[in-house]
């Protein structure tokens, strides 16, 4: 089945390393002063890749937007407010238990159905809650000439940096489950290989 066209591959990618070089710049410029540790980049140069890396995924991620709003993938966004609980309720318990007894996966990907309940209402929280917080009070810290000055007598920069933090370590803990959940398919390497090859493998025993 051709479920990833070569443009959400391509931006999946794209993301993928900026989110990465983001995350190991952001907690550079966290832990400036442990020089020792492999991670720390050194400040300034961590600052400025920082920089760059966030203006590069902020574009990427106005092409994913518009993407899946000019083409059919935005219809797997969609959550069926309906049902939505009772199913990642059930997907749950495949991931707790099912997959173990080697039952049936409870939806199995097809066509209509590119992500199972869960998949999309962690893609949703991230792509469409976490990404725009993060950008906005990213560029809230680039430009801090723009950014409220105090909001009931707390800074206003204190906030927004509360929020950029909170929101990077989300998406952080974020990428480490949805490695993992990608290691789920039909075969541990099955996911990965559709995503580089725009097919996916048929989740049936
Ligand atoms: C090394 C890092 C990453 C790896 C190896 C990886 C792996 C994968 C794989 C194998 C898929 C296809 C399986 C599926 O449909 O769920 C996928 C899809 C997806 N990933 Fe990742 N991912 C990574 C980073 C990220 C990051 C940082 C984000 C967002 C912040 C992200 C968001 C998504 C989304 C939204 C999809 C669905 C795209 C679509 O088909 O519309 N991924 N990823």
């Amino acid at each position: 089945m051709y479920l990833y066209p070569i443009w959400i591959r391509l931006w999946h990618l794209f993301n993928a390393v900026l989110i990465i070089v983001l995350i190991v710049t952001g907690l550079s410029m966290q832990y400036t002063d442990k020089q020792d540790y492999i991670l720390v980049v050194g400040f300034a140069r961590a600052v400025k890749w920082h920089n760059i890396a966030a203006i590069l995924l902020i574009l990427n991620y106005v092409f994913f937007v518009a993407g899946n709003l000019l083409t059919a993938n935005g219809k797997y966004y969609k959550l069926e407010k309906r049902t939505i609980w009772k199913d990642m309720v059930k997907q749950m318990k495949f991931y707790g238990w099912g997959m173990f007894r080697k039952e049936k996966h409870p939806f199995p990907i097809t066509l209509e159905r590119k992500f199972n309940p869960l998949q999309k209402f962690s893609y949703v929280l991230a792509m469409y809650v976490a990404m725009p917080l993060v950008i906005i009070s990213g560029l809230g810290l680039l430009f801090p000439e723009v950014t409220v000055n105090r909001v009931f007598g707390v800074s206003g920069l204190l906030l927004t940096d509360m929020l950029h933090i909170a929101t990077a370590f989300f998406l952080s803990v974020f990428l480490i489950i949805h490695i993992y959940t990608c290691t789920l398919g039909s075969k541990p390497t099955s996911l990965f290989r559709g995503m580089l090859s725009g097919y996916h493998e048929s989740d049936e025993h």
